[in-house]
């Protein structure tokens, strides 16, 4: 199987491309590497095409020189915070661009798309665990450009027959066990990444907003996921579109959650560096409590995390940010 993995030489992408090498697929990245790293597609070592998602006729290029029989679309851009202040840039590309490889995907008779999804789309929960089938409220453009395609998705498979799955990732973390690959975003807003910059010294503190949430400690409560095991969640949801599965959405989680208080203490415990943790304000439109209900996807396409500790997490994240300190610039 043949399969075209947009935004691949980003984190996510480019950990689900090796995963797929891996295990024996046939993988072609494309990326306009405005965000990515043409270097981890080097490490994963499969094709490459730059280009840009929103560009019809390369993409109808590459997915007939490459026989593409399904796509994997990890491509967006990413920041609830920047998406509030330029709404335009996120719908353009998000919604825009991303309807233009849509067009591409129908032209090509591809029927499996595999589509990144976040639970930003869920906006403030009503259950923690969240199931699948919580209202959709989002808070914020990013989630909108989000939810918008996924209903896109559900439209394209009644009218034009595209199976696709939906995953909605909560927080992605950790790194290729083996160290060659791992998390390098400019700027990071990810938690765990600026916890272990700063237990590296590469940052004098962290700041934690909120100390007074409905939680175990105050402080929020968020799903930190590895990304292998997400990257294993996309080849079950291949294989079960492959095997004629429906259009549905999965949460991806690990459902128990880790409040940011927990998260500093777990990468003082496993780097054995003190962290300079300052308690700030809350920041408007954050909630306080994220974790996924998994159940869906465990039941039906037995995903089973082989990294659920928060400590292999962190450590992983840590290893490959320690023999990367300034990412893949060296
Ligand atoms: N990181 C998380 O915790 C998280 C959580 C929920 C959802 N997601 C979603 O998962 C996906 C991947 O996230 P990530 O953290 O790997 O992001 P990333 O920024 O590392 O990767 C995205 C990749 O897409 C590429 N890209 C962006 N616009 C493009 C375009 N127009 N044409 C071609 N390539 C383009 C970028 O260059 C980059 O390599 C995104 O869709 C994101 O919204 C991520």
């Amino acid at each position: 199987m043949s399969i075209l993995i947009i935004g691949g030489a980003g984190y996510i992408g480019s950990h689900t491309a090796d995963v797929l090498k891996k295990r024996g697929y046939d993988v072609v990245i494309f990326d306009s590497l405005e965000l990515g790293h043409r270097i981890a597609t080097q490490i994963v070592g499969v094709p490459f095409v730059h280009g840009d998602y929103g560009d019809l006729s390369i993409l109808n290029k590459t997915i007939k020189q490459f026989q593409v029989d399904a796509v994997m679309h990890f491509g967006a851009y990413a920041s609830v915070g920047d998406s509030v202040i330029d709404p335009s840039r996120y719908y353009e590309s998000n919604i825009g661009k991303g309807l233009i490889l849509l067009r591409a995907v129908l032209d090509n008779q591809i029927k499996s798309f595999i589509f990144s999804s976040s639970a930003a789309t869920y906006g403030e929960p009503q259950v923690v665990p969240i199931p699948e089938d919580h209202p959709q409220k989002t808070t914020n453009p990013y989630g909108e450009t989000k939810l918008m395609f996924e209903r896109i998705l559900r439209d394209y498979d009644f009218a034009f027959g595209l199976k696709s799955v939906s995953l909605r990732y909560f927080n992605a973390a950790g790194a290729d066990p083996d160290g060659r690959l791992g998390e390098d975003h400019t700027p990071e807003q990810h938690i765990l990444p600026l916890l272990i910059d700063t237990a590296l010294g590469r940052r004098a503190e962290v700041k934690i907003f909120g100390t007074d949430w409905d939680t175990r400690d105050g402080t929020c409560l968020r799903d930190f996921v590895h990304v292998v095991d997400l990257a294993d969640a996309h080849i079950r949801s291949l294989e079960y579109l492959k095997a004629g599965g429906k259009t549905t959405a999965y949460n991806l989680g690990n459902s128990y959650g880790t409040t940011v208080q927990e998260a500093v203490t777990a990468t003082e415990r496993v780097t054995g560096k003190k962290i300079n943790a300052v308690p700030a304000p809350r920041r408007p439109g954050d909630p306080g409590r994220l974790a996924a209900s998994c159940e869906k996807i465990k039941a039906e396409l037995g995903w089973d995390p082989i990294y659920p500790d928060i400590d292999t997490i962190i450590l992983h994240a840590y290893k490959w940010r320690e023999a990367h300190p300034n990412g893949y610039g060296g």
